[in-house]
């Protein structure tokens, strides 16, 4: 029977990618949202991908959401925990909601997404946790104190997890992703993307696809004494 993946964030940008990617693999996939229904439904129009609508930084939203993906899809094998928002600012200018805002969908959204699929991975003996950290929790980033933390604190979760997975068959990874052409990355004033740029050796944006070609291998079967690990896609911008 095909495995089954759980996508948050998984109808817009990278997480779009990362969905289709694994429905071409076979995976039975659900991709979550958070508010653009629009986008949501031309997703589930082109893709045949069911999205459900909840908010990751509520824990009692993502149970009920994920209750609700496994009784209409399948048990939850593989959760790639994807969604994620920037409030960019000067740390001088930051305030206490942007500060929380981030935490809350970035970090703890981790936590609300893979707690409550972790119990039955443990049963099954079988499970994949792919966090979608950045480079800028590698590196830092001006304007993302916020940001950053939550970056950086994945790579955390994913090395704890590990630990905690290795034996009952579930592995944690991470990919940092570097400046990929998303909204988000748009979203930078143009100025500042093309200084951006101008630092990245392979001289261009990756492309959501190349994430979601590290996330299809980190699925599979054949990942599975990786654990732990950091896989960064970044175009040479970074090395840890
Ligand atoms: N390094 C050093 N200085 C910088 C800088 C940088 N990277 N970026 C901006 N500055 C400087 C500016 O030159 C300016 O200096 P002056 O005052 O001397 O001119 C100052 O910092 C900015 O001051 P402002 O008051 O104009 O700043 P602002 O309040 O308007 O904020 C900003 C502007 C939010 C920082 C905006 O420039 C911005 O969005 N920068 C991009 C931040 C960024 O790279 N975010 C990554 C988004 S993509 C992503 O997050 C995906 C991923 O995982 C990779």
């Amino acid at each position: 029977m095909a495995r089954t993946a759980l996508v948050t964030g998984g109808s817009r940008g990278i997480g779009a990618a990362i969905s289709r990617a694994l429905k071409a693999e076979g995976y039975n996939v659900a991709a979550t949202y958070a508010g653009n229904d629009e986008a949501a439904a031309k997703f589930t129009e082109e893709t045949g991908i069911k999205t459900y609508k909840w908010n990751v930084a509520d824990y009692d939203e993502s149970k009920a959401g994920i209750e609700r993906v496994e009784a209409e899809v399948g048990p939850v094998d593989i959760v790639v925990a994807n969604a994620g928002i920037t409030r960019d600012a000067p740390f001088h200018k930051m305030t206490p909601d942007q500060w929380r805002d981030v935490i809350d969908t970035n970090l703890t959204g981790v936590f609300n997404t893979v707690h409550p699929v972790w119990p039955g991975m443990r049963e099954r003996k079988f499970g994949r946790v792919i966090v979608i950290s950045s480079i800028n929790g590698q590196k830092g980033q001006f304007a993302q104190v916020n940001y950053a933390a939550t970056k950086a604190g994945d790579l955390g979760i994913v090395k704890s997890l590990a630990q905690e997975g290795a034996r009952a068959g579930i592995t944690a990874n991470a990919i940092c992703p570097g400046y990929i052409a998303t909204e988000m990355v748009m979203a930078v004033p143009e100025k500042v993307r093309e200084s951006i740029i101008g630092q990245i050796p392979a001289g261009r944006l990756g492309e959501p696809e190349e994430i979601a070609r590290c996330v299809a291998f980190l699925a599979s079967d054949d990942s599975q004494f990786i654990n732990g690990s950091t896989i960064s896609a970044n175009g040479a911008q970074f090395f840890v």
